[in-house]
């Protein structure tokens, strides 16, 4: 059973949680796009590990992990965080593996993404992770990138020489520091032994893995709304962290993929620019807030809340595939005595969209139509099994499923491992 886990919101909708929970039935857990601009949060007992680069799979000694050819990798991110992943007491050694040809955030990535994030004025920021990923897409759509095979290359070192070179043009441009080249290439020496024990053709790695009838779990970063082509452009990510990325950021062929699951937060939440339809300014979204723990797992900054937005639901559901539905953070509804779920967009002319619009403009000529159902008042976060939830949240997540179709798969109604309901799958 091979699996791709998708987000299908604007991200930090639990994609961490989830696959943690369902990498005990998988084999190798690969990651096919984003890079260290992710923070997936699995909470096993009384211990918080959020990972950024590396499959949130390495929480389970055994299971492969793969980057896959579709990231962007940062080696100062990766090797904190392998450093962190042993200090933790899990094994890498065999068990973590890095495609040749993945391509490379370098530290004038950064230095761009940041510089370009603040020549932008007001109004058109996005409000990047600042983690260079960006500009490290932009190479390789540029073919000016450097992958991950490239350090195996004699003239590696040169190689940073030319790109610094090539860098401090657009950084003087924008008015930022250059960099030093020779700093640049003490930083890198040590990267090339640090990073070779874990590259590997991982496209043969994963076909052998399902010649062999092993189970592989594709972890989706990043989400629908935030997807290069189908998120609110131009206040998305760089990548494709939709179903179909899964296949190109892996070099597994569709036709290998056995079902999609979809994660979605039960109520929305946004970090960064851009429009957001159901956020809610007032007592409500910081309810939610202060309820969901609504800070980045990444940035550390306060995510921007608001109700369920159906229509963002039935688009993702259309645009992944999505078979069953991983719903989270049920629990955090628990207070509210009326819960609201957006079913369309309302123009000022009284026309009603229920499909997301393509022009942002048109966004902010609507308001939200919403449903409202009564809440439950009650803790959900103790039950373990479907048939326990009070009835009016199986009502909600029923309306839920209604609007956007797609079977329940799984509900989560708490941080911790236990806290996960297996529904339909
Ligand atoms: P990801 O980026 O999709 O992996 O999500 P993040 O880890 O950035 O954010 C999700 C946050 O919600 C984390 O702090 C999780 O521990 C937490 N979380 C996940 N599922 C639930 C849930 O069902 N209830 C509550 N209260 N918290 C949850
Ligand atoms: P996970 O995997 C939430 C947002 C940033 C910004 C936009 C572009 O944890 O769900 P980037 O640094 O990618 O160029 O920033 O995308 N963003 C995320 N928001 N969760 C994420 O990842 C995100 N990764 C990027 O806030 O608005
Ligand atoms: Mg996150």
């Amino acid at each position: 059973m091979n699996t791709v886990l998708v987000g299908a919101q604007w991200g930090d909708e639990g994609k961490g949680k989830v696959i943690d929970f369902l990498t005990e039935e998988a084999d190798v857990v690969v990651r096919f796009q984003g890079g260290s601009n992710a923070g997936h949060t699995v909470v096993v007992g009384d211990k918080k590990y959020v990972l950024h680069l590396v499959p949130s799979g390495i929480l389970h000694n055994g299971k492969h992990c793969v980057i896959g050819n579709g990231v962007v990798m940062d080696p100062f991110d990766l090797m904190k965080e392998l450093e962190q992943v042993e200090s933790w007491g899990f094994e890498l050694k065999g068990r973590f593996h890095i495609s040749e040809r993945a391509q490379m955030v370098m530290q004038w990535h950064r230095a761009i993404d940041k510089a370009e994030e603040a020549a932008r004025p007001d109004g058109e920021k996005i409000g990047t992770t600042g983690r260079g990923i960006g500009p490290a897409y932009a190479a390789k759509v540029g073919r000016y990138g450097m992958r991950v095979g490239d350090i195996l290359r004699p003239n590696f070192l040169d190689l940073v020489r030319k790109q610094v070179a090539e860098a401090n043009r657009k950084l003087k441009s924008l008015g930022a520091h250059e960099l030093d080249a020779d700093e640049m290439v003490r930083l890198y020496t040590p990267m090339v032994p640090a990073l070779m024990p874990y590259v590997t053709d991982t496209i043969q790695f994963l076909h052998e893995n399902l010649e062999e009838k092993r189970s592989v779990l594709f972890e989706g970063a990043q989400a629908t709304m935030l997807d290069i082509d189908f998120g609110t452009y131009p206040f998305v990510t760089s990548s494709n962290p939709t179903a179909g990325g899964a296949c190109t950021g892996s070099g597994v062929s569709p036709r290998s993929i056995d079902r999609v699951i979809g994660v979605l937060k039960l109520y929305t939440t946004r970090v960064g620019e851009g429009p957001f339809p159901t956020e809610l300014l007032d007592a409500d979204g910081e309810t939610l807030r202060a309820r969901g723990g609504e800070f980045g797992a990444t940035t550390g900054r306060p995510r921007r809340c608001g109700w369920f937005d159906a229509v963002v639901g039935r688009y993702a559901q259309r645009v992944n595939g999505v078979d069953y539905w991983a719903m989270t953070k049920l629990d955090v509804l628990d207070t509210f005595p009326v819960v609201k779920i957006c079913t369309g967009y309302r123009r000022e002319d009284g026309f009603v969209y229920t499909t997301f619009p393509a022009d942002l403009e048109v966004l902010q000529h609507c308001e939200p139509v919403y449903e409202e159902l009564p809440g439950w008042q009650c803790e959900t976060s103790h039950v373990t099994d479907y048939a326990e939830l009070p009835e009016n949240a199986k009502r909600y997540v029923n309306r839920i499923l209604d609007l956007i179709g797609g079977k329940l798969g799984v509900l989560s109604v708490g941080p911790a491992r236990e806290t996960t309901l297996r529904i339909g799958i």
